[in-house]
């Protein structure tokens, strides 16, 4: 890492920084240079192998801050664009970004003001930033190389060529993702190492330090045309989403015309095609919250999301299970944090069911969305992706073992029982599962949040009816 310098010369201010992506460099050094009341025709903003010619003369230090320095505003929007507009590979970032905080001293409400340059510049580094991420997300293949240590049995190394900044962004997504594997990410701007503890980094790659064609590459191949939704095909939407410059690093890329080609016989087989096969159940909660995240099963885990396993005591009397994460859970991992959590919440507390002795999880363990401009709108899992994802909440039902399960809504009763019912014939009374527990099945809350007036009135009776009676039998199972 470069030492840090900053200098003033003469009446210019040059600040260098340690790091391509660092925020937190650049938002304190940004902070006080406002507290000084420097502007931005006065500051020089050097990355690490950029120059600062441009001010190459006299030298001073960076200007301390009066103590009795205004606050520097700076609201939501504007810090969460700068936080990734920072990982574009435009020069000019920082400049940008000091310039915007500059701005905002004086009128705080620029950043609504779509027409003005400067938001509307560091509104398509965000976006482009975010579609790199995306594509890195999507576009990362792994490939077995041979390890050295005799005591590493597995190492996949990825080749990419990100266009800007975003490796040190993502590692965590990779990390979580592939939590399990010993992996590499390779590009020409630093590489990443995972040893499925720990988080390292290294220095830039090229091309030919990473492995190409061998036998994972049949596996990806294989998984690739296992994912590949014929009857979806949409063959410019696709160029779109995978552009041909990626195809190089993608051995599944080969497939493709044929994958075209073949596109409606497949579809018929699709239809067809039975459950999936799964490995060993998991024996404890840490070992499906580990699995869930890897799980590639159905077409929801290829989105850009995480999995979210259940919370709750492992001995809770009480299962209550929803339909599947939303973009909150999704965002913090936890299960029914958002607006349908809340509302369940609150609901629960009125009829004197406490949260926090059940165990509250979801019948699809990853959030399925369909993207529309910035906002992920959810979308209900199909029959099949609930179907597939049953294994991992039988799995939770096996340890958790709790007397009583209370399904929300129609494709939380589907995980519980593998087929479909109706909500208002079933709702009110037990459902004897196999193991001796009871299922009971309730709306979910969201679809109140659906309903106003009189008839979410009447549909929030029923449901604090169905809770008031879990609640009174869960004291008879007591
Ligand atoms: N809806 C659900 O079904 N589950 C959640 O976790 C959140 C919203």
């Amino acid at each position: 890492m470069t030492a840090l310098q900053h200098v003033k010369l003469g009446t210019y201010y040059m600040v260098h920084l340690p790091e391509a992506d660092d925020f937190d460099f650049w938002r304190e050094r940004a902070r006080a240079l406002v507290q000084c009341d420097v502007p931005p025709d006065r500051v020089a903003w050097v990355e690490p192998g950029g120059s600062g010619d441009l001010f190459a003369h006299g030298e001073r230090r960076m200007p301390v801050p009066p103590i009795d320095a205004k606050p520097v505003r700076a609201n939501r929007r504007f810090v969460s664009l700068a936080r990734n507009a920072i990982l574009h590979s435009d020069p000019e970032r920082f400049a940008l970004l000091y310039r915007l905080l500059w701005r905002l001293q004086s009128n705080p409400r620029m950043m609504e003001d779509k027409a003005d340059p400067d938001v509307r510049r560091v509104e398509e580094l965000d976006k482009n930033v975010r579609r790199d991420s995306h594509k890195m997300h999507a576009f990362v293949r792994f490939r077995l190389v041979e390890s050295e240590d005799e005591e590493v049995s597995e190492h996949y190394v990825a080749w990419f060529e990100p266009e800007h900044h975003i490796l040190r962004a993502n590692a965590g997504f990779f990390m979580r993702r592939f939590s399990n594997m010993r992996w590499s990410i390779l590009t020409p701007r630093g590489s990443l190492h995972w040893d499925t503890e720990t988080m390292s980094e290294g220095p830039p790659a090229e091309r030919h330090d990473a492995p190409g064609g061998d036998p994972m590459e049949d596996l990806w191949r294989t998984y690739y045309a296992s994912i590949f939704n014929p009857a979806r095909l949409k063959i410019g939407a696709m160029l779109k989403e995978m552009p041909k410059k990626y195809w190089k690093n993608m051995p599944e890329a080969a497939l493709i015309p044929d994958l075209i080609a073949g596109a409606q016989g497949r579809e018929a087989k699709m239809v067809e095609k039975g459950a999936l096969e799964f490995e060993e159940r998991p024996d404890t909660l840490a070992a499906i919250d580990k699995a869930i995240h890897g799980c590639r099963k159905c077409p929801i885990g290829q989105l850009d999301n995480h999995a979210v396993m259940g919370e709750g005591p492992q001995d809770a009397a009480l299962m209550i299970v929803g339909e599947q994460p939303g973009d909150q859970e999704d965002q913090t991992g936890r299960p029914f944090v958002g607006p349908a959590g809340q509302l369940l919440d609150a609901h629960l507390e009125k009829v004197g069911i406490d949260r926090r002795a059940a165990y509250v999880t979801n019948a699809v363990k990853h959030f399925k969305y369909v993207q529309r401009g910035k906002r992920r709108l959810h979308q209900n899992p199909g029959a099949k992706e609930i179907d597939t994802c049953r294994w991992w909440i039988e799995s939770e039902r096996a340890i958790v073992k709790p007397k009583l399960v209370l399904a929300m809504g129609a494709s939380a009763a589907r995980g519980m029982l593998g087929k479909t019912v109706s909500i208002s014939k079933v709702r009110g009374a037990p459902i004897p599962l196999e193991d001796g527990s009871e299922l009971w099945v309730t709306a979910h809350p969201s679809y109140l949040l659906r309903l106003d007036g009189p008839a979410r009135e009447e549909q929030a009776r029923l449901f604090d009816a169905d809770l008031a009676a879990v609640r009174a039998r869960l004291e008879e199972l007591a």
